[in-house]
């Protein structure tokens, strides 16, 4: 039996993979299939939040009784969550964002050019959604929660990534060829600002969503 331990609050967690434009018909994306967003959706649903999921690209099922905005690029996720967090107890930022997206978008198909070298994509700088709630929190005590996904060094890299986006929690998890992505099962540590670490063992992502919302509870109490 799930205790529900949400009820009354509102949880906004962000899911997917953003698809940054370069042209009509193509995008920079990444590897994130939304299933670990989606199991926080639908968990903290069951633990009696009202929870708004903001999906990017995740081509999963609506879960039953969650609110689901759907959005392409970075800066929409970006729109989205904000004015979801504004009142929310808890926002969980579980979506991979694209770092960068192209400087231009062509209004028309990319065509090449017989006997001609390919132009450079150029890149630019896109908002950082999670260090900017966590600096400007919409309301006092809302926990904000990270994730991270990491090939070396896990922890070190966690704890200073965790200080640089000013989060409370951070879900590490270590990626690599076949691990974590579009995977059913996860395997993370989830460390908080307080200095704590919370080991998750490999499992469904349910489990590990589940570990998050205890994690989250305490800290709302
Ligand atoms: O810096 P990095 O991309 O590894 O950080 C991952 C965490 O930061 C995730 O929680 C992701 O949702 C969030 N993020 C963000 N805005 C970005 C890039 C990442 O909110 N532009």
């Amino acid at each position: 039996v799930t205790e529900p331990d949400l009820r009354g609050r509102h949880v906004v967690v962000s899911a997917g993979g953003t698809r940054e434009p370069l042209d009509p018909v193509r995008f920079l994306g990444n590897r994130s299939s939304g299933k670990q967003g989606y199991a926080l959706a639908r968990t903290a649903a069951a633990r009696g939040a009202r929870v708004t999921l903001v999906s990017a690209n995740a081509g999963l099922p609506d879960p039953a009784g969650v609110d689901v905005v759907r959005v392409g690029t970075a800066v929409q996720l970006r729109e989205a969550v904000l004015k979801a967090a504004a009142d929310a107890d808890a926002v969980v930022m579980a979506a991979a964002v694209a770092d960068f997206r192209p400087a231009v978008y062509a209004t028309g198909k990319i065509k090449k050019r017989d006997g001609q070298d390919p132009d450079p994509i150029v890149l630019v700088r896109n908002p950082d959604i999670l260090a900017e709630i966590s600096a400007d929190r919409a309301r006092p005590g809302q926990v904000v929660v990270g994730f991270a996904a990491e090939t070396d060094d896990v922890l070190a890299n966690g704890r200073a990534k965790l200080a640089r986006k000013g989060c409370d929690l951070l879900v590490v998890n270590e990626v690599g060829e076949a691990r974590t992505f579009g995977s059913e099962e996860n395997e993370a540590v989830v460390l908080g600002a307080d200095g704590s670490e919370t080991p998750v063992p490999h499992g469904p992502k349910e489990a590990l969503a589940d570990t998050v919302w205890d994690l989250v509870v305490r800290r709302l109490a």
